[in-house]
């Protein structure tokens, strides 16, 4: 979605802005823009650039010295097209107030015309160009006081925000205002740093502040003043994120996506490290929950969809998934379940409306994310950290396979301490982890087989991904993998029902990817195998190192490295990251940033 950065201090302003918004680009953009205050003698000094398409051409634009306070924004379109006038920074009709916002605001309508009637003139087609107008006419009605005006304002504002205002009388201050999206403030030696996201800012600094929704702040180079809903002084404590600005380059890699993919080895050590201090932080009464839900969205609800096997097993608990869209708007249940909520970014609008929804239903909450000082972290009772470092490339890899190593450690902690499952098999699972870190080692060390089958699969337009019971949920993963980096149109199914209804679309163009464990769901899987290839469809095998039977049924096997089948969804996850990543990769395809989509979903 939208990324907005705003900076105050010595530097030169325009230059951080638009570095800054280049660490933003992953979140998916079309348009972008910049306003700067100069000190220009007797013309405005509050100067706006805008460009629609890559920050690259802004900052062609964009020939400015001497600034040192500003604003910039990548804009996602939602209303209005994508061109100039649009873009972001708005001002006023004076061009004495300019802001970039985050977020859609629901009343704009009703808010234009109101301020039509007083004579005001917009110019774009946007929800966001009412925002300085409302501004400017506070700061006039009450005493050109900036803070004051916008706290006034952003009470007539509703639906969701992260707003940062700059008024070109008040050369040393920035606003800002966050309500239902993400903002975070960031701290340098007299300097100040206001951001959607943490990643924007690394290369400064790594003190950061994180807001919450309500909050107004003032943002100076000599330090940050915070007001809460109420108008109290909201005290933030400062968190230090241990991210660096290596971890969010390529470092030598073509897309940020194979970086990814290849840390994964290290991101699933981390999680599986750190696990030890998540464990110390739960509560034991959680062990007595009879029944858990799982909350999430996208891959993470896949992710919360082989956790529901792992709960079942572990536990003994009923558990069930829903997405966060979906469970929102459910009928209230009389049970009582431990909630747990599962986001990488910890910022995804739907998911943390869930949370909101379950607390006001009094029920516990855990959350799962990636982003320290997220605010999924202030809308649940507990969080743990999955700890897999910052992901750029928009979809999802490392942070998933970290989110399955999650759902193992946590549902086996929970059993134990619940009695299900004795301190042997916590161990036991502990070390099949370990061992399945080597098995992804092996697989990143022989990517050629992969690579090769991923420029065949370049060619075709449909596909379906088969898994059952604990690889369900993998084909899911795979096929939307697939559909969003290459756009090739995958569908992930369960093996056993394509005959009550899709077999009639397979046909020798559409390849089937069948995903072979060896549990108890083996015999059915070749059956599946076999009866996709009667129908002449080419069929692509994951199967375990070692399965000479598989290749009876199909001569296209790519095979990963030996574990317990109750752990292969990691190994295969990663077989069919690379396979989507190549097969993108070979029809020359936008693989970071595909097209349509955003890393960060803060709208409902
Ligand atoms: C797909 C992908 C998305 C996200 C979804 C939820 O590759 O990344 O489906 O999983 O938008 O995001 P989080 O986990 O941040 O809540």
């Amino acid at each position: 979605m939208c990324g907005i950065v705003g900076y105050v201090g010595n530097r030169e302003a325009s230059a951080v802005l638009i570095e800054a918004l280049k660490r933003l680009e992953y979140r998916g953009y079309d348009s972008s823009g910049i306003a700067v205050l100069t000190q220009s003698g007797e013309k405005n000094p509050l100067t706006v650039i805008k460009s629609p398409g890559q920050i690259s051409t802004l900052e062609k634009k964009v020939k400015i010295s001497g600034s040192h306070t500003g604003i910039s924004h990548t804009r996602w379109a939602t209303h209005g097209a994508p061109n100039e006038v649009n873009a972001h920074p708005h001002t006023d009709q004076e061009n004495s107030i300019a802001v970039v916002h985050n977020g859609i605001i629901d009343n704009h309508l009703a808010l234009k015309r109101e301020l039509a009637e007083k004579g005001h003139v917009f110019r774009s087609k946007t929800d966001s160009e009412v925002i300085p107008h409302i501004i400017y006419e506070e700061y006039k009605a009450n005493g050109n006081d900036l803070f004051d005006a916008v706290r006034r304002a952003v009470k007539k504002l509703r639906g969701s925000y992260a707003i940062i205002v700059l008024h070109r009388d008040h050369p040393d201050i920035l606003v800002c205002a966050r309500e239902k999206s993400p903002m975070v403030l960031g701290a340098g030696v007299n300097e100040g740093f206001i951001a959607s996201d943490v990643t924007a800012l690394l290369k400064y600094t790594n003190r950061f502040m994180f807001m919450d929704d309500g909050d107004i702040a003032k943002v100076t180079r000599n330090g940050i003043y915070i007001e809460g809903p109420s108008g109290e002084v909201a005290a933030h404590e400062w968190t230090q994120v241990d991210w660096s600005i290596e971890d969010a380059e390529k470092g030598g890699f073509r897309h940020f996506m194979i970086k990814e993919i290849f840390e994964q080895p290290r991101s699933l050590h981390q999680s599986q490290a750190g696990w030890r201090s998540e464990e110390d932080n739960i509560p034991r009464d959680l062990a007595r929950a009879e029944m858990i839900r799982i909350i999430a969205c996208g891959t993470s609800y896949h992710a919360g969809m082989v956790g529901k096997h792992l709960f079942e097993r572990f536990t003994g608990s009923p558990t069930v998934v829903s997405m966060a869209s979906e469970y929102r708007f459910a009928d209230t249940t009389s049970d009582n379940p431990l909630m747990i909520f599962i986001t990488q970014s910890g910022e995804t609008l739907d998911t943390i409306m869930a949370a909101r929804e379950a607390r006001s239903r009094g029920l516990k909450t855990v959350a799962i994310t990636n982003v320290v000082g997220s605010t999924i972290t202030r809308e649940t009772d507990i969080t743990m950290y999955q700890r897999s470092g910052p992901e750029i490339g928009v979809a999802a890899s490392k942070t998933f396979t970290s989110q399955l190593m999650m759902m193992y450690l946590f549902s086996a902690h929970m059993g134990y301490h619940k009695g299900y499952i004795k301190r042997d098999d916590y161990n036991s699972i502990k070390e099949h982890l370990r061992h399945t870190i080597r098995a992804v080692e092996g697989i990143l060390n022989n990517t050629a087989p992969i690579k090769e089958m991923g420029e065949w699969f370049s060619r075709c337009e449909n596909a379906f991904y088969l898994g059952r019971y604990i690889n369900f949920p993998t084909a899911l993963e795979g096929a939307l993998k697939m559909k969003e980096i290459s756009y090739i149109h995958s569908e992930g199914y369960p093996a056993g029902e394509l005959k009550h209804g899709p077999l009639a679309l397979l046909t020798d163009k559409t390849p089937i990817i069948a995903l072979v464990a060896s549990d108890h769901t083996y015999e059915k899987m070749l059956g599946n195998i076999g009866e996709c290839s009667a129908r002449g469809s080419p069929v692509i095998a994951i199967a375990p190192e070692g399965d000479a039977e598989v290749e009876k049924y199909t001569d296209r096997v790519l095979y990963y490295p030996n574990v317990d089948p109750l752990f292969s969804p990691i190994p295969i996850s990663v077989v069919l990251q690379l396979l989507a990543y190549h097969a993108a990769d070979h029809r020359g395809c936008s693989i970071d940033k595909p097209r349509n989509l955003a890393k960060s979903v803060t709208v409902e």
